[in-house]
């Protein structure tokens, strides 16, 4: 059984959506935490919101634990704070979930300087200050005790999978924060700390300006009040990566959906061909490259029928 009740969680972006399930999960099966939201749009605006302090109250008047934390990723202050209001209000770090994000979709040509950075801040150097501060700790605590316990849990999209025409800035982000996921687990795994990406998929209010999970009611088979399209089934999933049973679980890649979990296949070398002791040439090439990659085969998907570039 997953029990989380001796753990400390940080979730960022919990004021809503897919955050928002991971910090419920976490504090249903026992864990205290802390619950970041910068209240923002879709787009990253700001709002008069302050969601984190609503979730609190649900988790509150579930019985669990959970403090608010009103706050930017991207600021590097606020990875510090995260970490020091895990710890001064219960004394541990065990668990970090960098969910927080926002998109700004719009083909390349007319992606602006700002539509940019702010999409790879968010995503990419919001994921970068929390965690640097986490593993700080988490190093320390390792240093003192001969190990810790430690499980960061990134975010990706499935977009790395099927494409992200009109969201290139996007994918950019996850993209990086796959790959600095696996460095990182490589590098916190003499602590005893595991690091691995989620690529979720559920029907939020973000998932409106990319991709709509249509569904109408249970499809047969499925049990009454299923619904795939729920970001509670990712909340699951969080919940289970953040628990010891999991604990031999490092440097991994899952796409959860709905009642499917993917075990996603990541940076590996699918073909090789070698010169036998000298370099190719050019001509070389005009038979290795077919016979490696397949002759004709497509470079990349065009966008789905019915899409419109922004
Ligand atoms: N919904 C999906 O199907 C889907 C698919 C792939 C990836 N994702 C990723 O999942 C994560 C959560 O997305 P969601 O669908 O729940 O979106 P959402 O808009 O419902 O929730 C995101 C929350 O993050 C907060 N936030 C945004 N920028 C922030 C910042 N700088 N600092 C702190 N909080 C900030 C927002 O205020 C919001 O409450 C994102 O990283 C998103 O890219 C979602």
């Amino acid at each position: 059984m997953i029990d989380l009740r001796e753990r400390v969680a940080i979730v960022t972006g919990a004021g809503r959506g897919i955050g928002r399930a991971y910090a419920r999960r976490l504090a249903a099966y026992g864990a205290r935490v802390v619950v970041n939201d910068a209240g923002v749009a879709t787009d990253g605006a700001p709002t008069d919101e302050d969601p984190a302090a609503d979730v609190v109250a649900e988790i509150v008047g579930a019985g669990g634990e959970a403090v608010a934390h009103r706050g930017d990723v991207g600021d590097p202050a606020v990875g510090d704070a995260l970490v020091a209001r895990a710890l001064d209000s219960w004394g541990r770090l065990d668990t970090v979930i960098n969910n927080a994000g926002f998109g700004r979709p719009r083909m390349v040509f007319n992606l602006s300087d700002d539509e940019w950075d702010d999409v790879i801040r968010v995503h990419l150097r919001g994921t970068f200050v929390v965690s640097r501060p986490a593993c700080a700790y988490w190093r320390a605590q390792a240093k003192q005790h001969g190990t810790t316990y430690g499980r960061l849990i990134n975010t990706a999209t499935g977009l790395l999978v099927y494409g992200g025409a009109g969201q290139s800035n996007y994918v950019a982000a996850k993209a990086g924060i796959q790959a600095f996921t696996e460095a990182l687990a490589t590098e916190m795994a003499p602590y005893g700390v595991t690091a691995n990406t989620i690529m979720p998929g559920a029907n939020t209010r973000l998932a409106q300006i990319g991709w709509r999970m249509a569904r109408g009611g249970n499809e047969a088979g499925e049990a009454a009040g299923f619904d795939p399209r729920d970001p509670v089934h990712v909340g699951e999933f969080g919940a289970y990566l953040a628990s010891p049973e999991a604990g031999w679980i490092s440097g991994q890649t899952f796409q959860v959906r709905g009642g499917t979990v993917e075990h996603i296949e990541t940076w590996s070398v699918r073909d090789t061909a070698h010169a036998e002791g000298r370099g190719f040439t050019a001509d070389d090439y005009l038979r290795e490259i077919p016979r490696l990659f397949g002759a004709g085969a497509k470079r990349a998907d065009p966008p789905p029928p019915g899409w419109k570039a922004k």
